[in-house]
């Protein structure tokens, strides 16, 4: 039976901690801290994102300034509107919700946000000094699950620590900021052989791939610290993990839930990460 990994809890109490910086930032400069969030498209998952991330920059007292651009916006459209929030003063933070529209150039767009606006983490410059370990701003839901494992004690020094998916927003800095805590990392993705016995081999294993409950009890260590990052529909259509979180508790030593775990955080470090960038501008 797994201790629970309450996100939704240490989320709040980060979260209140985040309130009383801004405002006293707000008390020491006289202005408010900016986050510029931008959509491109109608992806219903993005627009559920972005809502939910101005609203809690609301709530902390953070100044969201919100662009919804439509599904066939120009390169050039997206590209101009990122100069000119790069270019203000008021916006302290960049961020554009990926994936964009495929004739859309990604690569292109991040490139134009300046690195002190970068409170994704992911331009090269943040990418290179994670990499390097040095200091950076972390991709947030990455950061999120490090700050949850601190949060409960967790150390991931000398372990074995097994990351599932290695896409750019979440397997590869996740890897990278394990690493950098000193764990021994193994990055799994579609072509990995021997799956099943890497997982089991794991004492955290963080799961990122999408897919619902592909995790079973049978590909967990006893005793696992286990990190769902999905946010997966079952045949059912109900909301899941990438995690067969009932059978998986019973093994592993610590467990998060989906909803309630790794999402609450990772909202709650692009607040983080919007102050840390206000505060160093
Ligand atoms: N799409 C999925 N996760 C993220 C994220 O953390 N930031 C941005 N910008 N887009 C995302």
């Amino acid at each position: 039976m797994s201790t629970v990994i309450d996100g939704k809890a240490l989320a709040a109490r980060m979260r209140a901690e985040i309130k009383e910086r801004v405002a006293a930032f707000k008390a020491e400069r006289g202005r408010e801290i900016g986050l510029a969030v931008v959509l491109v498209g109608e992806d219903s998952a993005s627009q559920v994102y972005v809502r939910n991330k101005i609203k809690a920059c609301e709530e902390v007292g953070i100044q969201s300034y919100s662009y919804h651009l439509p599904a066939d916006a120009t390169q050039n459209q997206v590209c101009e509107l990122v100069d000119e929030l790069a270019a203000s003063e008021n916006v302290h933070g960049i961020l554009v919700q990926l994936p964009l529209p495929r004739h859309i150039d990604e690569r292109e767009v991040l490139r134009r946000i300046p690195t002190k606006k970068d409170v994704d983490g992911f331009c090269a410059e943040n990418v290179g000094n994670l990499a390097m370990n040095r200091e950076t701003i972390a991709a947030c839901t990455p950061f999120g699950v490090m700050k949850m494992l601190e949060a409960y004690g967790i150390d991931p020094k000398g372990k074995s620590a097994v990351v599932l998916g290695r896409s750019n927003i979440v397997g590869k800095p996740m890897a990278m900021l394990l690493l950098n805590a000193d764990a021994t990392v193994t990055v799994c993705h579609s072509k990995t052989k021997n799956l099943k016995e890497v997982c089991a081999s794991a004492d955290i294993l963080v799961v990122a791939i999408g897919r619902a409950r592909f995790v079973t009890e049978d590909m967990v260590k006893e005793g696992a610290v286990v990190i769902d990052v999905g946010m997966d529909r079952d045949e059912n259509g109900r909301l899941c993990g990438d995690v067969d979180y009932d059978a998986v508790k019973e093994k592993a030593s610590y467990i998060t839930p989906v909803p309630g775990g790794v999402g609450p955080m990772t909202i709650t470090m692009l607040l983080y990460n919007t102050v840390q960038t206000a505060s160093r501008g």
